[in-house]
């Protein structure tokens, strides 16, 4: 058996201490803490786990392997943002995937994904980098899930789904199969999504309907 890799986890926040709690009890993973810019946060612990510092502390850690793990609704381009900011190869992220998330053969996850307890994949499909996926999603055959996407708890995704990068699919929202949700854009909480969804929009409600043009979207 070979040995666990130190994880560090960068943010300290609600989604950090769910990605520390599906670390430890995935054998290849020993968690060593959070990294997290809010200077409040340093010194204290969460869930038993330190945080060490600011996000630059992976680079005190080369043999740590890291997982950023921002990204609420109201800032959820932030994990793109510490990616260019931190600049890691690829090679420096880990992925963790909760051992009761169910993922099929050949499926292939991005560095830095996330897959928490009950998320199912059902084919073969490639998953992009730093994706959170939330408890319970269930993504189908022939969907694309691009970087930086985030799928909250029990989104689910017909077949043939395209999320652009970026994206953000609030809790329980469904998508219709063949659709595109385009890059950055938005997606309510308990919507079912019935049309393409515009890059950068953000569209909420059964059917799901523009709601309003999101700041900084064309960035
Ligand atoms: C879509 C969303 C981002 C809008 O948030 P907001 O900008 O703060 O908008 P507000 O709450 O001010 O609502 C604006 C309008 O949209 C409506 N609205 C907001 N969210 C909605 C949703 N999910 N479905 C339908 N309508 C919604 C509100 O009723 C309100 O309508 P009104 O103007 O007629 O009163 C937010 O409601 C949401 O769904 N976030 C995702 C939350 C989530 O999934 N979290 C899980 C991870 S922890």
């Amino acid at each position: 058996m070979t040995a666990a890799r130190p994880l560090l986890l960068v943010g300290a926040g609600g989604f950090a201490r769910e990605t520390a709690a599906a670390a430890a009890v995935c054998p290849e993973w020993t968690v060593l803490g959070f990294c997290d810019d809010d200077p409040a946060r340093h010194g204290t612990a969460a869930d038993g786990l330190p945080a060490l510092g600011p996000a630059e502390v992976v680079h005190d850690h080369p043999d740590a392997a890291i997982v950023l793990c921002t990204g609420s609704p109201r800032n959820f381009a932030s994990r793109a943002a510490l990616a260019a900011r931190l600049a890691l190869p690829p090679e420096r992220y880990g992925t963790v995937v909760h051992p009761a998330a169910a993922v099929a053969p050949g499926v292939v996850l991005g560095a830095g994904t996330v897959l928490l307890a009950g998320a199912v994949i059902t084919s073969p499909q490639r998953v992009g980098a730093h994706v959170v996926v939330m408890p319970q999603v269930v993504l189908t055959h022939d969907d694309e899930v691009g970087d930086f996407v985030t799928l909250a708890s029990q989104v689910a995704l017909g077949g043939g789904v395209v999320v652009e990068q970026g994206a953000y699919l609030g809790a329980g929202a469904l998508v219709r199969e063949g659709l595109t949700i385009g890059a950055r854009a938005l997606v309510g909480m308990g919507s079912v999504v019935l049309a393409d969804v515009p890059a950068g929009e953000v569209w909420a409600g059964s059917p799901a309907r523009p709601l309003k043009a999101r700041a900084g979207a064309s960035a």
